[in-house]
């Protein structure tokens, strides 16, 4: 375009002014000049929808078309770009997507439920009309990974991409940590700040990370998503007990994500990790997410920010607009669809590292020999086996000791054969409950 020539605005749908659609529009009101000399043409919002028109959102609307349907503003001839922010796999979200991109209209969504899961099919749309499917905000809030991943390493040949992938349960984590305090109240605050996804069960059981990985691992190793092959577990077992030990070993327990090339395929999950004091992960608190990539030619990069709330999300949701302002039109997964490579699972059971195990074993003679017992016949080797003092809770049933914490560190060892020992010692009926056990990834 010829210098001075002024360019038509992108006129662009919002659907959901919850959390993020609120934040999303303060934003674009208080950098409107900014953005406009940025991209070269004004961002100007003309449609907006949610299910509630009478709702305060602390955000003036009378400016904007009213949408009851977001399918009806996802076809509006007024709009060239449709924001999704509304939230869910299916529903009113995948509809009002699929409506813009038949309509032929950019799409812009922080729905990560809504890519993991139909990513592939949504993008293949994408692609055959030359439309955007942007999604930076879906993965850790205001880090720029999708672009790092889709733009910038694109010189690299990727091993490995992990790190804190949920600000909910790290926000959690992080004052059970440093505050103590009750889980449940945690939650309830993380809730209140617009941290949580509308069921906070999908933070909390880890499935929101998933969703989030199931994304990096397409971008990064250029396979098909793959969701389901994701190993999940979320932080609903930790106790202020894990957190405690964990302190005394020189760990901190976070949710990690990790995908991993490895010579049998690809390894995905999701999980708690012991992750030493000193190790950089650990030291990203509260909302703050990290995303860690190992790369041939770059080396280790990581990326840290905010991975939540209103301000954050809002963030990433304006790049992609820029970029679309800016005429930047990219396959939504780096590559085109069609040649993303089928996606080869690596057995989790096969995964090789430390683990902390707690267990809570009645205390009485050759309780100990029979535990160390079991382990030795897995081959597992122990590093450390202490029994924590407690108030007494009792004597078992059958008159043996009160259970006592007893903490195991083991050396590297396979997975299978810790889970095959910790079935045996649920078996001997020495613990009161089934084990606790964390694994330690030193990162
Ligand atoms: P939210 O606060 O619950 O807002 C959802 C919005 O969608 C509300 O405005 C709601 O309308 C509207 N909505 C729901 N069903 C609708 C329907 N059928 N038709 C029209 N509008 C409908 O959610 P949020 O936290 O902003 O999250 C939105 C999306 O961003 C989700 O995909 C989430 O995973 C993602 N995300 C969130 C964050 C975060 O920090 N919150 C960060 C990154 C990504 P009413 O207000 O009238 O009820
Ligand atoms: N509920 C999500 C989180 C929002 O806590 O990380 C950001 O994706």
């Amino acid at each position: 375009m010829a210098a001075g020539v002024r360019q038509a605005p992108l006129r662009i749908g919002v659907a959901g002014l919850g959390t993020v659609g609120a934040g999303l529009l303060r934003l674009l009101r208080d950098q409107a000049g900014m953005l406009e000399v940025r991209c070269g043409r004004e961002l100007r919002v003309v449609g907006v929808s949610a299910r509630s028109k009478s709702k305060d959102r602390g955000v003036d609307l009378s400016s904007f078309e009213w949408f009851d349907a977001p399918e009806a503003l996802a076809a509006s001839p007024h709009i060239d770009v449709f924001v999704e922010l509304i939230g869910g796999e299916g529903g009113a979200a995948k509809a009002s997507v699929e409506a813009a991109l038949a309509a032929g209209k950019h799409v812009v969504t922080a729905n990560k439920a809504l890519i993991a899961h139909h990513g592939a099919s949504l993008a293949a749309k994408a692609e055959g009309r030359g439309l955007a499917l942007n999604f930076e905000a879906a993965v850790a809030g205001a880090i720029p990974i999708v672009k790092a991943l889709r733009e910038s390493l694109s010189g690299n040949t990727l091993t490995r991409v992990y790190g804190i992938m949920n600000g909910t349960t790290n926000y959690i984590l992080s004052r059970m940590t440093h505050e103590g305090g009750d889980f449940s109240a945690i939650l309830a605050d993380a809730q209140a700040i617009g941290y949580a996804e509308a069921d906070p069960a999908f933070d909390v059981g880890g499935h929101d990370a998933a969703h989030k990985l199931a994304i990096l691992t397409t971008l990064a190793f250029g396979t098909q998503i793959s969701l389901d092959s994701i190993y999940i577990e979320g932080i609903e077992a930790i106790t202020a007990a894990d957190i405690g030990a964990a302190d005394d070993l020189g760990y901190r327990i976070k949710l990690l994500a990790a995908a991993v090339r490895t010579e049998s395929g690809i390894e995905q999950r999701v999980h708690p990790a012991m992750v030493p004091k000193t190790a950089a992960i650990a030291q990203v608190d509260g909302v703050t997410n990290c995303v860690a990539v190992d790369a041939d030619h770059a080396g280790g990069v990581m990326l840290a920010g905010p991975g939540a709330g209103a301000q954050a999300t809002a963030s990433s949701v304006v790049s992609d607009l820029a970029d679309i302002a800016r005429g930047l039109i990219l396959p939504p997964f780096a590559v085109p669809v069609a040649q993303l490579k089928p996606y080869q699972r690596a057995q989790m059971r096969e995964h090789e590292g430390g683990y902390y195990i707690r267990l809570s074993v009645y205390d009485r003679p050759g309780a100990f020999a029979a535990i160390a017992t079991r382990m030795a016949a897995e081959g597992i080797s122990l590093e450390s086996i202490v029994q924590r003092r407690t108030r007494a809770l009792g004597a078992s049933p059958d008159g043996a000791g009160a259970p006592t914490p007893v903490i195991i560190i083991t050396h590297r060892t396979m997975e299978a054969a810790i889970r095959r020992a910790l079935d045996a010692i649920e078996r001997d009926g020495h613990v009161d409950r089934p084990p606790q056990m964390i694994r330690i990834e030193k990162l």
